[in-house]
């Protein structure tokens, strides 16, 4: 992807600041210049947060792994982050992210919100958001892992259509996973597909 081709791409991929539950909430792509915001973000979840999305209490939050975690090629992984503007500063309150697989079809994702923000719809809208990136972007089948003591995770995934099975990991670790459904072709493309047949 050239330049401007990922700077279009990116933009399209920003929602401008719009209600969820009546707070005005942008979802965007996270960027290079996020490093600080990501660093406060992690740095702010309780300890029941950092277990269920890290599986350990164990630190995520070394600068080179921040460094890392903020420079997305959004080629192979995505990280679309949710912010608000508090004190005329943008805070992020979320993230979900995913990494494609070697194989180039299927990606494995992972979501967080911050604790402050949670049960106010945030993470079903950047899961969202998440399934239909991957979904233009040609992945078919997104995986993810939950502890199985994370009850309302396994609820959500349920009712986003996600199956749960047992994982190699062990008996705490749930898999779960999604067939996605290709996008609908635009009608650039339909024009063109009929073409093709004629
Ligand atoms: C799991 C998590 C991402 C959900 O984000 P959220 O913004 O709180 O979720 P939402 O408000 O969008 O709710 C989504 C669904 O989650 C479920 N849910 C959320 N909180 C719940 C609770 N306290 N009890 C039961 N179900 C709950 C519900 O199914 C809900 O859908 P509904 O509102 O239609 O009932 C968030 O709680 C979190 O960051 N947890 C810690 C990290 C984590 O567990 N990550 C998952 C492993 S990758």
């Amino acid at each position: 992807m050239n330049a401007k081709s990922r700077s279009d791409y990116l933009a399209q991929l920003s929602s401008g600041y719009s209600p969820i539950y009546g707070q005005a909430i942008s979802i965007r792509p996270m960027l290079p210049e996020d490093l600080d915001i990501e660093t406060e973000y992690v740095q702010g979840w309780s300890a029941e947060t950092r277990y269920n999305r890290l599986f350990s209490a164990g630190s995520y939050t070394s600068p080179e792994r921040l460094k890392k975690i903020t420079r997305i090629d959004f080629e192979r992984d995505m990280a679309l982050i949710a912010t608000v503007m508090l004190d005329d500063r943008e805070v992020q309150i979320g993230v979900a992210r995913y990494v494609r697989r070697d194989d180039g079809h299927s990606c494995e994702f992972a979501l967080s919100v911050a604790d402050a923000w949670q049960h106010r719809g945030i993470g079903r809208a950047l899961l969202l958001n998440l399934i239909d990136v991957a979904a233009a972007a040609g992945i078919d089948t997104m995986v993810g892992e939950v502890l199985a003591s994370n009850k309302p995770m396994l609820h959500f995934m349920r009712a986003l259509g996600f199956s749960s099975e047992s994982s190699a990991e062990g008996p705490e670790i749930r898999h779960v996973c999604k067939h996605l459904a290709p996008p609908p072709a635009s009608p650039e493309s339909r024009g063109s597909d009929a073409a093709g047949t004629q």
